[in-house]
């Protein structure tokens, strides 16, 4: 695996393979990899024969309050996870090199709909933020097939939407969060949980779980759902950001005769802010 840190070196890396007959692949990460991203860069080999990653902390998706400066930075180690994975080239890009005349002028990509509330009303900004270095990402790269984790939920469905609505040429794929044996999502921010936080963690999963059989057992009171689920997760020790029943293509709120379902929760343990999801067909 090679890493380059340039535009011109990733551009020159890229024509290469293509000029070869490869198909490319690409990995967007913000470093600090775990098994989650492993298996995006070996579902990556699967489907192409050309994997390229990408590690860049992006400042555009960080509020002003959020943990930009303290974010876990581990080039090394990721490099070699990824170069195991079968990774063959490595974007590492400067923020200068991503943002050149600076953050405050840089146009930015606006994606409706599926960008508004849960995150994105609890982190302002945090999609365009991330619509625009996916974009930025995307023309550098050109890459033919894009992987996502499902874990980030909204994040894929607002990726999804960007690229049908500005026709980028790249097919977008979700892959499966993967999990601790606990249950725990695997998450860069799991690492700033204190050993006794890490215990109760995984009740963030098994509550939606236990939502999940709720609702195949026929419970249509969604609201009541939530309201017992939340109070649960505040007796463990959790500080419940949002936990919602939504429409798992259009994330609108769901409707009781609603088949395809998404249990959506985000939730404060300690520090860090834990993402979860559960997929719910009736
Ligand atoms: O999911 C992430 O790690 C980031 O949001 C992404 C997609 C790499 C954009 O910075």
């Amino acid at each position: 695996m090679i890493t380059v840190k340039t535009l011109r070196e990733l551009r020159a890396a890229v024509n290469r393979a293509r000029g070869e007959g490869k198909r490319i692949a690409f990995v967007p990460t913000m470093g600090n990899l775990h098994a989650g991203h492993v298996s995006l860069v070996e579902t990556a080999g699967q489907r192409a024969e050309f994997v390229v990653a990408s590690i860049f902390v992006n400042p555009l998706q960080f509020g002003a309050n959020e943990d930009l400066d303290s974010y876990p930075r581990t080039l090394l180690d990721d490099q070699e996870k990824l170069h195991e994975a079968g990774c063959h080239l490595l974007f590492a890009p400067t923020v200068e090199e991503m943002y050149p005349d600076g953050m405050a002028l840089q146009t930015q990509v606006q994606v409706s709909g599926v960008s508004e509330g849960l995150c994105g009303a609890s982190r302002p900004g945090h999609f365009s933020g991330v619509a625009t270095v996916v974009t930025k990402l995307f023309n550098m790269v050109q890459p033919d097939l894009a992987i996502f984790g499902e874990k980030d939920f909204q994040q894929l469905a607002v990726i999804r939407k960007l690229a049908r609505d500005l026709n980028l040429p790249v097919q977008i794929l979700g892959a499966p969060t993967v999990r601790a044996e606990d249950g725990l999502a695997l998450s860069s921010r799991n690492g700033y949980l204190s050993a006794a936080e890490r215990d109760i963690a995984p009740r963030l999963q098994a509550t939606l779980q236990e939502m999940g059989e709720a609702l195949r057992a026929g419970e249509q009171d969604f609201a009541r759902l939530i309201k017992n689920a939340k109070a649960r997760l505040t007796r463990s020790g959790f500080k419940v950001d949002y936990l919602e029943i939504r429409h798992a293509e259009s994330l609108k709120p769901a409707n009781p005769g609603d088949q395809e379902l998404i249990i959506l929760a985000a939730a404060y343990l300690g520090k860090p802010r834990l993402l979860d999801n559960l997929p719910v067909n009736l």
